[in-house]
């Protein structure tokens, strides 16, 4: 299939926006923008996301190792954008111990997941790295969206028969 008709198709499919933060084996931290994550088990509590091969932070997943899923707020476009750019220090000028041995923090955010690598498999030119969620802190609040290349919000339905008072029920 051509290029950038996949992009336009794979495009199609709104998701929400996370930036995913590991610590690498120099012990620097990284920082990645990743829509392709995915819910997989409920018992053991599973998610997946891909990485391509040719990041800079490939090094920083490791069978094992901890990493943390942000799930970004509706008015973090500029997060998601600073942590699409390769080849930069993403965390350079943030307050806070830079050599920590955890996953770097990312301030804002309405999920913070702390996950533990537990398979690597590969995924064409992407890594498919499966998680298990160890712990997770959530506080209520609008979504990023992102589709067709672009940078949203979500839109309740208008019949408010449709959904609950309550996101989470
Ligand atoms: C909204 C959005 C979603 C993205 N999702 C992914 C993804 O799921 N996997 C991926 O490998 N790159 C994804 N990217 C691209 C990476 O964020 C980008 O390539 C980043 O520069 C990689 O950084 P690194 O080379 O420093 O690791 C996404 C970018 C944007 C803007």
């Amino acid at each position: 299939m051509d290029p950038s008709m996949l992009r336009k198709v794979f495009g199609s499919f709104a998701t929400g926006v996370t930036v995913v933060t590991a610590v690498g084996p120099d012990g620097r931290p990284v920082g990645v923008t990743v829509n392709s994550l995915t819910s997989v088990s409920l018992d053991p509590p599973l998610l997946l996301w891909c990485l391509a091969n040719k990041s800079a932070s490939l090094g920083a997943f490791t069978l094992g190792s901890a990493f943390a899923v942000h799930v970004l707020a509706a008015e973090q476009a500029t997060v998601a954008r600073h942590f699409a750019r390769s080849g930069t220090d993403k965390f350079a000028g943030q307050a806070g111990p830079q050599d920590s041995a955890s996953p770097p923090e990312v301030p804002g955010a309405l999920v913070r997941l702390s996950c533990r690598v537990v398979r690597l498999d590969p995924g064409g030119d992407h890594t498919i790295i499966l998680g298990e969620l160890v712990s997770a802190e959530l506080r209520p609040g609008a979504p990023l969206v992102f589709h067709a290349s672009r940078f949203g919000r979500f839109a309740l339905d208008e019949d408010p028969a449709a959904g609950s008072q309550d996101p989470w029920t």
